[in-house]
């Protein structure tokens, strides 16, 4: 990723503060739409789970330019996953409601330059997870 690219990232990560909760229930809201067969695998009460998406998300955001530190969480992230079930498959769905959630609440400002800025950030997070995947299945 640019710093260019990084630094809208962030800025547009700093817009949904104070909104976490609302921010992470549209984006499973999106996610149950597009892949209602993914509900099943999530518990029932998704609040808990909102803030932990969020606090990684807040994270991931802070560490795009640090990969050494980016990395080594986000291959755990992906290893436990393995456990909930997950394949790589999934972060498909999982990144197209992250997109439509982002657009759904930043409206205008999320530009086309915003979205690809973005969608590189999705594609680097899930593919670090998707190693620490490979890693636990192996
Ligand atoms: C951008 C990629 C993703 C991020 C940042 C992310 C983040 C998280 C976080 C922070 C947790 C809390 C537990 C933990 O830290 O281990 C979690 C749990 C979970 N995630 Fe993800 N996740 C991602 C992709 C996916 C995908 C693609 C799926 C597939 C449907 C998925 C399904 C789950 C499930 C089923 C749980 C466990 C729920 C439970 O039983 O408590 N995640 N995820």
């Amino acid at each position: 990723m640019t710093p260019q690219e990084i630094a809208l990232v962030r800025s547009q990560f700093a817009l949904t503060r104070g909104m976490e909760a609302a921010f992470a229930g549209a984006f499973y809201a999106r996610l149950f739409q597009i892949a209602p067969g993914l509900r099943p695998m999530f518990p029932h009460d998704l609040s808990e789970q909102g803030q932990k998406l969020m606090k990684v998300m807040a994270f991931a955001t802070g560490a795009l330019d640090r990969p050494e530190v980016l990395a080594p969480t986000c291959r755990q992230l992906g290893a436990r996953h393995v456990a909930y079930g997950v394949t790589a498959a999934e972060f498909a769905p999982v990144g197209a409601a992250l997109l439509d959630t982002l657009a759904t609440a930043l409206g205008p400002g999320f530009t086309p330059q915003a979205r690809a800025a973005w969608e590189a950030a999705l594609t680097a997070l899930a593919g670090l997870m998707a190693e620490g995947m490979t890693a636990a299945a192996a």
